[in-house]
């Protein structure tokens, strides 16, 4: 039996460990042990409830307006002892987070292999996304166990320097996460959603956290809704981000504008029901680029760069920015001009085909037990 310790912080770590959890806890040679920074608390718990996860531990870290060296240090200080105490086989830390990194290094400082989860991914620009492309680079340092989700970000690591036998594609979690709740059916979670199914307007599904737009890019993006506010056959729905920083540049840009509805982060299943209604996704986050184009949903990404350039390769994804006159061009072009639209509303599934953990875990028995090497996910 193989003990594997996981860890996770936020909200999208968790959806995408979440699969990786209960596929350990089904294999006869694994058991998992779930390890909470609880870097966010209320958008975790969401995650861990719809996933009936219990963490063994949880280091409970969150504070209001916690700074990056606040996340760090709480989560490698607490990470230490559990760590020693439990010691496990390996430990599986996924994508870019302060937790990601914070993790890793703590299980290298017991010297347990790091096992990385979403391995891989770069924009080239140390401060595009911030902090997670560095993190996401430190944490390749640390991993003896890399698990990119594209033949891209498998590249990626090849070019720094990492030996292939260490390398293995496994297509990205997410999807797999993605199927589990889409068969599920659950309800919006939301009394603001209720009558949304028989609305006949269309629906543009917004969210933003990035902190590299916090400030002047937020901002813009509160004035580019309240433009598009203007149209009355446009529905705008923003589940939003439990941080104050985005809420206090948002809310008051969209006050008064009854088109415009901002809800309380939605539960992973309501937020894919969401999805799945919706016309158009706004967004600048990492999930939602990979879920929009499985679902067959045009993705515009305010950002100025993507360490996911797989779908915006197929065209179901397009980098807007933080500018408002580009955020409403690109919209009302979707709107506007069905053939644009179908040329994006492509489903397409470059991250992933359901089977990602299937592949983590005879990863993990490659590793740790001279298993079979797996057969790689292939775009
Ligand atoms: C974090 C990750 C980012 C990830 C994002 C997903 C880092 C540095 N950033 O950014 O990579 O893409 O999560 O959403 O690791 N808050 C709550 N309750 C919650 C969650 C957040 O109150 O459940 C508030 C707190 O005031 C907190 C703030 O949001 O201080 C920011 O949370 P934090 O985890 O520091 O950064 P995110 O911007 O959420
Ligand atoms: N999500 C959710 N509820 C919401 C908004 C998003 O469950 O109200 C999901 C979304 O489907 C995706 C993940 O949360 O899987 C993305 O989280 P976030 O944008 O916070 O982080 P990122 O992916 O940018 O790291």
């Amino acid at each position: 039996m193989r003990k594997v310790m996981v860890i996770a912080g936020t909200r999208p770590e968790a959806i995408k460990v979440a699969p990786v959890i209960l596929g350990l806890r089904d294999a006869p040679d694994f058991e998992p042990f779930v390890a909470v920074t609880a870097q966010h608390r209320e958008m975790l718990d969401q995650v861990l409830s719809l996933f009936a996860i219990v963490p063994d531990a949880d280091l409970d870290i969150l504070a209001p307006g916690q700074t990056l060296t606040d996340v760090t240090t709480r989560a490698l200080q607490g990470l230490g002892p559990i760590l020693e105490a439990e010691r496990p086989d390996a430990v599986v830390v996924q994508g870019d987070t302060t937790t990601t990194f914070a993790g890793a290094l703590a299980a290298f400082y017991q010297r347990i292999p790091v096992v990385h989860v979403e391995a891989g991914l770069r924009t080239g620009d140390p401060y595009s996304p911030y902090p997670e492309e560095i993190n996401r680079r430190l944490t390749t340092q640390l991993t003896a166990l890399h698990l990119p989700p594209t033949p891209t970000s498998r590249a990626n690591l090849i070019a720094e320097g990492v030996d292939p036998a260490r390398i293995v594609v496994t297509g990205n979690t997410v999807i797999d996460a993605l199927h589990w709740t889409v068969d599920r059916r659950a309800d919006y979670g939301d009394p603001a959603l209720t009558a949304i199914d028989d609305d006949p307007r269309r629906v543009l599904l917004v969210t933003a956290h990035r902190r590299e737009s916090w400030g002047e890019g937020m901002t813009a993006i509160g004035r580019a809704l309240a433009r598009l506010a203007d149209d009355r056959d446009l529905l705008i729905v923003f589940p939003i981000h439990r941080n104050p920083v985005v809420r206090d540049a948002i809310l008051p840009a969209v006050a008064g504008h009854t088109t415009v509805v901002v809800i309380e982060p939605l539960g992973y299943g309501g937020f894919a029901r969401l999805m799945g209604r919706a016309d158009i996704l706004l967004t600048d986050s990492g999930g939602v680029q990979e879920e929009g184009p499985s679902l067959g949903k045009p993705v515009l990404v305010m950002r100025d760069t993507t360490e996911r350039p797989e779908a915006v390769e197929a065209g179901t994804v397009r980098l807007v920015g933080t500018d408002a006159e580009l955020i409403v061009t690109e919209v009302r072009r979707l709107l506007d001009d069905d053939a644009h639209y179908r040329s994006m509303a492509n489903a397409v599934n470059p991250y992933g085909d359901g089977r990602a953990v299937e592949r983590t875990i005879a990863a993990l028995r490659h590793h740790l037990d001279g298993g079979p090497r797996p057969e790689e996910f292939e775009a």
